[in-house]
Formats: C-alpha cells, structure tokens, sequence
C-alpha cells in the first residue's frame, strides 16, 4: 500500500510540473517585464493636455507620473502583510498641482535648492535669476521644471522618457538647455530615475526629485516615526535663509548624524525649524549610483533605499506644510506628513567654487542617476 501511494504521489507530482511548468512560466511572480499605459490626467490652462502614466512591474508595484512637470503623483508599495498604499503625497488630479503646492513629487530645475541672492557668474559675466525666496533663487525660479509640460515617450520596456527644452534666458538662465529625465520600474521595485542634459552655453544644472514619501501609506500620520540613516560625515552649515555659510560640519555628536539608523523624531526638536539641509555623502560621486541612505517605517514594515550618483542630499522633514493643502484622498497634509530625500549637488554651488562643480559647458553631457528601491521588513 505505502509503495503505491508513494508511485501515486510521484505521478502526481509529474503532472503538476508538467500542467504548469511550461504555461506557468512568463506569469511567475517577478518574471514578466515592467509595463506602461496612459491615459489623460487634464488640461493646462494653454489648452494643451497632460497626461498620466503608470508603470507596473511584476509584483504589483505601480508608479504614477504626469508629463505636467514630471510630477510622481503615487507610488503604491505593498507593506509586510501585503497591503498596498500610495508613500508619496500628491493629488489625484492636475488641478491640485496647477494650483500653488509645495513641489509635490516635481522634477526641479534647471537648478534645485538655493542661489544666493538670485545672482552668479559664469566666464565673467554676471548673472540675475529670478527671486523667489525673498532675495534669493530657489528650485528654478518662478516657472521651474515643475511646471511646464514635458514632451513624454513610453518604452517597450515600461519606462517612460520625458524631454523639455529650457530655453536661453528662461529665469534668467544662460543657454538652451535640453534635458531629459528616463523613469523606470524594475522587478527588483526600484524606481530608477536617469537624468541627462547638454546646453548651447555655460551654465549650472543640478536637477532632483521632489517627493514627499511617507512610508506608512496614504498620508496616514506623519513620518517622525520613521527611522533614517545617511550615509554622510558632514552637511553644510546654513544661515537663517538656508544658504551654506561654506562650511562644512561635521554630524557627529549633533542631530544630524543618521549615520546609523535614528528616530526622525527623537532630536527634531533640537533642530530650529527642522530638518533642511544638505548632507555631504561619503564615497566618490562616481557614473554608479551608491547606497547612500534609508528610510524605514516600523509600523508599516516597508523600506526604501536611496541610491544616487550625486554628492549631496537634501534632508527636508516637510517643516512648511502646514495642513491647508489635501491630497488625493481628502487627508489634510499638515507638518511632517511627508519627507523629502533631494539628492543632489551642494546648494548655491554657482557661488561657492569650493564645493562639487555645477557648470555644465557646451559639448559636455550632464548624467546623473538616483534610485528609489522599496521592499519590507
Ligand atoms: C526644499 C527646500 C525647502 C522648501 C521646500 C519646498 O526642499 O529646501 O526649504 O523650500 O523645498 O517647500
């Protein structure tokens, strides 16, 4: 009797490898490729439409990004019992980002953070920027990359290629600057970010993200429960405008060293203001983006990495929200509820010749890679 119950589940088994094996395989978890569709997501006021895309990978990941100012609007991540939820603020309609917001999920340019008093030189010649942060330029000026419509292209890979050129003189910016910014999802829920530029004249270029996340979903709470770690030694110290003084300090001892993985909230409280400051990453800045940072919530389970290229991080803990804005489930988004990891050159380097150089010359390539990867714990 044992033998012929063992034949039968041997037989048994051969089936099953045989009636799923082939059919099975492209629908494995994890092995089919990153997907995109669209649809239209509004008008702008020009008349002009702007659309949504969302790129799906294998395991349910899906990110949603408008061509209106390569805004991230979602990023639905499951958590460790499986539950999927949006970790980064942002609205369900380009309304909500046609009217004023704090740079929700946007791509920033031509030049992310702080430009002392909206001025700089290059090859002799000054000069002025537009002053949108009392007398100083902050995140492109009045009319950055966040707000103007890219030209969009989807891939056979899932990714999405969005274009814009900047135009000589736009904010008062030397030179036609071409850029292009590549999105994809990987199966390994990376959301991979590829920045590229070139420009017809001398001019700086540092480009970021600006995502808000929020790891326990949905704007539920805010994230001083979240833990993070930074891999830097040093940030650079900033005057009550938040530009760099030019020194460099070193974190040790202080609020700012999240060299191993810390409370949002333990030491906030010793930082006037909050968090929003630039930490200087340890290793080279090299063409491989390196681990240079996590974010973990607790609660929730889920993790994102930051992996960049870039020598610089912009930690900002949402000191400004201030609960008048609602996201796209009708939360109110008050102080805190969101997170910003900019990665990044050093703010107002077109000014300070000692930091990491920004100025990107004709027939030079401006590349750079940051990645947001997403798993549980
Ligand atoms: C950046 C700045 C902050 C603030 C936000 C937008 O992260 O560093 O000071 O301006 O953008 O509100």
């Amino acid at each position: 009797m044992k033998r012929i119950t063992g034949l039968l589940s041997f037989l048994f088994a051969i089936c099953l490898v045989v009636a799923c094996g082939g059919e099975g395989q492209g629908d494995e978890i994890g092995s089919s490729d990153p997907e995109i569709s669209s649809r239209a997501f509004g008008e702008l006021e020009d008349g002009r439409q702007a659309d949504l895309y969302t790129l799906r990978n294998s395991n349910g990941v899906e990110v949603d990004i408008t061509n209106y100012g390569g805004i991230i609007t979602s990023i639905r991540v499951p958590d460790r019992e499986g539950q999927s939820a949006n970790v980064v603020l942002g609205f369900d309609n380009l309304e909500g980002y046609l009217d004023e917001h704090p740079y929700f999920g946007a791509i920033i340019g031509r030049y992310a953070n702080r430009i002392s008093d909206a001025r700089f030189v290059v090859d002799g010649q000054e000069y002025l920027l537009a002053a949108n942060n009392g007398d100083n330029h902050l995140h492109g000026g009045i009319r950055g990359f966040d707000k103007v419509l890219w030209g969009a292209e989807t891939g056979m890979d899932g990714s999405l290629t969005l274009t814009y050129r900047s135009e000589d003189g736009e904010e008062g910016y030397p030179g036609n600057l071409d850029v292009e910014v590549v999105y994809s999802l990987t199966n390994e829920n990376e959301l991979v970010i590829d920045y590229s530029a070139e420009t017809d004249r001398a001019t700086p270029v540092n480009l970021t993200n600006h995502s808000y996340f929020n790891l326990s979903g949905d704007t539920s709470g805010d994230i001083l429960g979240h833990t993070l770690e930074i891999d830097a030694d040093s940030y650079t110290q900033v005057d009550e405008e938040l530009i760099p003084t030019g020194e460099l300090l070193p974190v040790e001892g202080t609020p700012f060293d999240f060299r191993e993985p810390f409370r949002i909230g333990e030491r906030i409280g010793d930082v006037p203001g909050g968090y929003d400051h630039n930490f200087v990453l340890n290793g080279e800045p090299s063409a491989l983006p390196r681990l240079i940072g996590s974010l973990y919530d607790p609660e929730s389970g889920r993790k994102m990495d930051v992996l960049t290229t870039e020598p610089g991080v912009q930690f900002y803990s949402g000191n400004f929200l201030d609960g008048t804005i609602r996201d796209g489930a009708g939360n109110l988004i008050g102080k805190h509820a969101g997170l910003c990891l900019e990665t990044q050159h050093f703010p107002d380097s077109p000014n300070r010749p000692e930091f990491p150089p920004v100025i990107l010359h004709q027939g030079e390539k401006y590349e750079t890679i940051t990645i947001y990867r997403f798993s549980v714990e």
